[in-house]
């Protein structure tokens, strides 16, 4: 049994009632390698923010949990030597068993979320109860989700959104004990988070999705006053991003995201942490589909792996600053 302790990490619990307090955001940025973690650690400690780190279960498949804790602990030490100590979560992203939220705590993990919302309500409460028991012996917090996301993120995946009840939130919280709650208020995983049916057209042409339910977050709001609101699924997928990658010779069509404007509001309410993948995944993309376009000469991968990481840099630089307003709160 490794504590997170040991590691430099903290837990979400102190960040979320700041973040609650003060109307911000903590980003929750998904990394599976070297450069997406250096372009976080620097982004944030530019920026000043604090950060949690999320490993899905597809990133524990590609790199393994054993490197990724080990890097997540090397980022503690990466933050200093860049000039700032900055408070740094290491999260398991949607966690589904018991068994692998214990690993995860194990191993050094300092927070996890026990994604039930797949299963009955009651299940969802047995489950989530459970991880929470184990896992505030060690001072480590938990997530639990109420509701379904619709997209695809690794491993979870469902073709309809199924909006949070607020009747359900304030017994959900007692009877788990959790410390922050995921919820569904229209987000969605992935970079195809409606299908054009579902969006308005601008006169270029590009899809307007459907407002968020910030009627249902204001319903949970007053059930649970300040307690700690998550958002998943709150990638922007940027216009000129798709842009770069399709003018590359990607093939991205129809992707749409959730309007930066939305979460900006959703970031001054309850909701203090905000997970956002795919507009990562896109920079990075964007990134070296460009630079091998420009230069088919070359086959060392720092030469288009250093640019991409540039630009996930500056990506997360923009969600920090203009986005979660998380900068100047570490
Ligand atoms: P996006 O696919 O919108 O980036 O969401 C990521 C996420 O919610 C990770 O849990």
């Amino acid at each position: 049994m490794i504590s997170y302790k040991e590691l430099g990490l903290v837990n979400s619990r102190e960040l979320f009632k700041k973040a609650v307090d003060g109307g911000y955001a903590i980003p929750a940025f998904n990394f599976n390698n070297l450069e997406q973690l250096q372009a976080i650690v620097s982004a944030c400690v530019e920026t000043k923010s604090p950060v949690i780190l999320q490993v899905s279960s597809g990133a524990r498949k590609y790199a393994n949990q054993t490197l990724l804790k080990n890097l997540a602990k090397g980022a503690v030490e990466y933050a200093e030597e860049l000039g700032y100590k900055i408070p740094i979560v290491l999260h398991l992203d949607h966690g589904d068993t018991f068994e692998l939220c214990k690993s995860c705590i194990e191993m050094g993990f300092s927070s996890v979320m026990i994604d039930g919302s797949h299963h009955p309500y009651e299940k969802n409460v047995e489950l989530t109860a459970q991880v929470v028991e184990y896992a505030h012996k060690y001072d480590v917090t938990v997530e639990g989700e109420l509701g379904v996301l619709a997209g695809i993120e690794d491993d979870v995946q469902s073709d309809v959104t199924h909006y949070t009840k607020p009747e359900e939130v304030e017994d959900f919280v007692k009877k788990t004990g959790v410390d922050s709650l995921a919820i569904s208020i229209g987000t969605s995983h992935g970079a195809n988070k409606f299908k054009p049916e579902q969006c308005t057209r601008n006169e270029d042409g590009i899809l307007i999705p459907p407002p968020l339910r910030f009627d249902i977050l204001e319903e949970i709001e007053k059930r649970i006053p300040g307690f700690p609101i998550v958002l998943h699924g709150a990638s922007s997928v940027p216009p000129e991003l798709v842009k770069i990658i399709n003018s590359n010779g990607g093939r991205l069509k129809d992707a749409v995201g959730i309007p930066e404007d939305q979460l900006r509001r959703a970031a001054r309410s309850a909701v203090c942490k905000i997970n956002i993948d795919s507009d990562g995944r896109l920079a990075m993309t964007a990134a070296i589909r460009k630079y091998l376009n420009e230069h088919p000469e070359e086959f060392d991968p720092r030469k288009y792996l250093g640019p991409a990481r540039e630009a996930l840099k500056e990506l997360y630089k923009h969600k920090i600053v203009n986005v979660l307003g998380s900068n100047d709160k570490a």
